[in-house]
């Protein structure tokens, strides 16, 4: 039996999903059972927690014969790295007690450094507490952008006709669609073929610059030439908070931006076929993106 956090999430519905077609026993997790009911109609074990609850964690991974792990992006916390750290302490600790052996994170290009690198400073703690789990195997995901973060561009399109954010629109930035992620961990997890700490870079189809993406997104709803704007740290502040997130949050989130502007945060991997994977920013912009404007049939 396998056990998926964050399971009605991007990435852990994908997991979820692609291990029960593969005909294996899924308990999954989250707050709410109702939001759970789809996988339940679809043949998995629902378990009601919360990552930050040690002793819900360890009866959720009792008996597992591996986990998927991830620290949900709680955007309105007033103290988000406090937030990661109590997940953190809460996952290790239940791992230990249930004894699992094998485990998949979800984690992020950056990870490697320490600090100066917003919200992926918890993803490398998150990777180091769990190495200190002598009897896990464990294998980091180190996964690139997600194409998911252009979804507000839809909204600034709409709205001010160009793309606008924090990233250099020069920046060749490796972009990965959360299905990949989902199908990448499926994998890892089918396969168990990691032994003591690893980890692995995802970094998707291609390396795209905000640019290109601007550009493609443009072509895809009859808008050529569609700007792209890099905005000033103080807009973009204020815009985040706005839709809801902490200023905690909109300072790291922009610390994360600095961080892949100035080449703190890359990949360390050279790009090859096996983390590579499939979807393609046109793809995704055709199937998920297009859908979002105003007009389109979908919306
Ligand atoms: N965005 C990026 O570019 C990027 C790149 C690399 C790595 N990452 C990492 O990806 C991770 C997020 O993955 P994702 O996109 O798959 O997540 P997600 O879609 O945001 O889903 C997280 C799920 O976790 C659950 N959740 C939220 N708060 C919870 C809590 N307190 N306790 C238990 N469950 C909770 C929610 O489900 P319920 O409401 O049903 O509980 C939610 O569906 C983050 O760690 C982020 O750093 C992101």
């Amino acid at each position: 039996m396998f056990v998926v956090a964050g399971a009605t999430g991007n990435t852990g519905n994908v997991v979820a999903r692609n291990l029960l077609e593969k005909g294996e026993k899924v308990r999954v997790i989250g707050r709410d059972l109702e939001r759970l009911k789809a996988l339940v109609a679809d043949g998995a074990e629902a378990f009601q927690a919360d990552l930050t609850d040690t002793f819900a964690l360890a009866r959720a991974f009792a008996g597992a014969k591996a986990v998927y792990l991830l620290i949900p992006p709680n955007v309105s916390s007033p103290d988000f790295r406090g937030f990661q750290n109590r997940v953190t302490q809460a996952i290790a600790s239940a791992l230990q007690s249930a004894r699992v052996s094998h485990a998949v994170t979800l984690s992020s290009i950056g990870a490697d450094k320490p600090d100066n690198n917003g919200p992926v400073a918890g993803l490398h703690e998150f990777e180091e507490r769990l190495n200190r789990l002598v009897d896990l195997n464990v294998l980091h995901l180190r996964a690139a952008y997600f194409m998911e973060n252009t979804f507000p561009q839809v909204g600034n399109i709409e709205k001010f006709s160009m793309a606008i954010g924090a990233l250099d629109p020069d920046l060749k930035l490796a972009m990965i669609a959360a299905q990949d992620v989902g199908a990448a961990a499926a994998d890892a997890l089918l396969n168990l073929n990691f032994r003591h700490k690893q980890t692995r870079e995802l970094l998707g189809e291609r390396d795209l610059t905000m640019r290109e993406v601007t550009q493609i997104i443009g072509n895809a709803i009859d808008k050529p030439g569609l700007p792209y704007v890099q905005a000033e740290d103080d807009q973009l502040r204020a815009a985040l908070i706005r839709t809801g997130m902490s200023l905690n949050m909109a300072d790291l989130v922009l610390e994360m931006a600095g961080a892949l502007n100035s080449g703190h945060m890359r990949p360390l991997e050279t790009r090859s076929p096996e983390n590579t994977t499939p979807t393609s920013y046109e793809r995704f912009v055709e199937e998920q993106v297009v859908p979002l404007f105003e007009g389109s049939a979908a919306a």
